[in-house]
């Protein structure tokens, strides 16, 4: 992952890919800062890897200054830009990149994104030459290697806020709430969320088997009657999207159906993607940003930055892409436990 001859970096190539994330621009305005340092310049792609392969969009490359980055720190979505790119799937459109990269002459690119962009990084190394490093940036948080992705805290933050004020509602009116949140296939979002808001049930891929969809309701069901027995008050489920067929709207309309009660669901949607990014993703940013600059100056090619235990790391973009990083046992058994707790006493 070291390159043995180490070439001189002049120029780097940076672009933001996939669903945007909060701490984007932080991360930016960190490459920019730490290449200036180093004499390297940096030119930044619009709209993810369509910048690389869109005509259009080839043409809005330009170099980032210290102007470009300043007082950006704090802004959500990404000044860059962001797409998802069919094109990097196909050979022509990955021929196309590396030709935009050398046209540019880029040394090295740096993308900051989620698994799927990293995809396309790994498979633009059979086009091109350069170094290639990945940056996590998604509010899902599920790339392997890294404790944490740029834009996760914050959107867990967002989730929380939202779901305190849904509490203050489902309160007065001791009404049961069903709450999707984003993550694409895993449950970081939920899981913490969840908890965070106490929230009565959690359902995610991580405690919530597949199976025989309308057996799951009946348990559903039972469990929400018996606690409103015991305790006469709001009720949220948090629901993590994509798990149930047809989603919160879906389940509340079942619930409805056999329990008789009032359920309301709540879609929070792309609200999670967007804001501010609160002071742990501007951190996370800054500090991945500049170790992939150094990474590119050390030589570094093919691996994404990872933080682990507080320090920085690179681990091969294989590694990163193989799996989904999954959410940690011991968060799913707290809530687990926390959850028999509340259904025995009355809190
Ligand atoms: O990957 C980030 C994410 O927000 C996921 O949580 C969600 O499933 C997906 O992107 C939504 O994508 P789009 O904005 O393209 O609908």
């Amino acid at each position: 992952m070291t390159g043995t001859n180490l070439r001189s970096i002049k120029r780097i190539g940076l672009l933001t890919s996939g669903g945007d994330a909060p701490g984007m621009n932080a991360a930016i305005r960190s490459v920019v800062l730490a290449a200036h340092h180093y004499h390297i310049d940096v030119i930044g792609f619009y709209h993810g890897y369509n910048g690389l392969v869109c005509q259009e969009y080839i043409e809005q490359a330009k170099p980032l200054t210290l102007l470009d980055v300043n007082n950006v720190i704090h802004l959500g979505g990404t000044l860059l830009k962001s797409a998802r790119c069919q094109l990097m799937l196909e050979e022509k459109g990955l021929q196309l990149a590396a030709n935009t990269l050398d046209d540019n002459n880029i040394d090295a690119l740096i993308v900051i994104g989620g698994d799927g962009s990293f995809k396309g990084l790994l498979a633009l190394q059979q086009y091109w030459s350069g170094q290639v490093i990945g940056v996590p940036g998604t509010i899902d948080n599920d790339v392997d290697g890294t404790d944490y992705t740029i834009g996760f805290a914050t959107a867990v933050n967002t989730g929380i806020e939202a779901i305190d004020k849904i509490r203050d509602t489902a309160d007065a009116f001791e009404r049961i709430f069903i709450v999707e949140l984003m993550g694409r296939h895993s449950g970081h979002i939920t899981f913490n969320v969840g908890i965070a808001c106490a929230a009565e049930q959690v359902l995610s891929f991580e405690n919530f088997a597949g199976g025989e969809q309308s057996l799951q309701l009946e348990q559903l069901t039972s469990e929400i009657i018996k606690a409103k027995e015991v305790r006469h008050s709001s009720y949220i489920i948090v629901i993590a999207e994509n798990l149930w067929q047809g989603g919160a709207a879906e389940l509340a309309r079942q619930l409805r159906e056999r329990s008789g009660m009032e359920c309301t669901p709540c879609i929070l949607g792309h609200i999670q993607r967007g804001g501010s990014p609160v002071a742990k993703d501007r951190i996370l940013a800054t500090k991945m940003g500049v170790a992939a600059v150094q990474g590119h100056i050390d030589g570094k090619t093919n691996v994404m930055v990872a933080e682990r235990d507080n320090a920085m790391h690179f681990i091969t973009l294989e590694e990163a892409i193989k799996h989904h990083k999954l959410v940690s046992q011991q968060l799913v058994d707290a809530q687990q436990n926390i959850l028999a707790l509340t259904a025995q006493r009355q809190c």
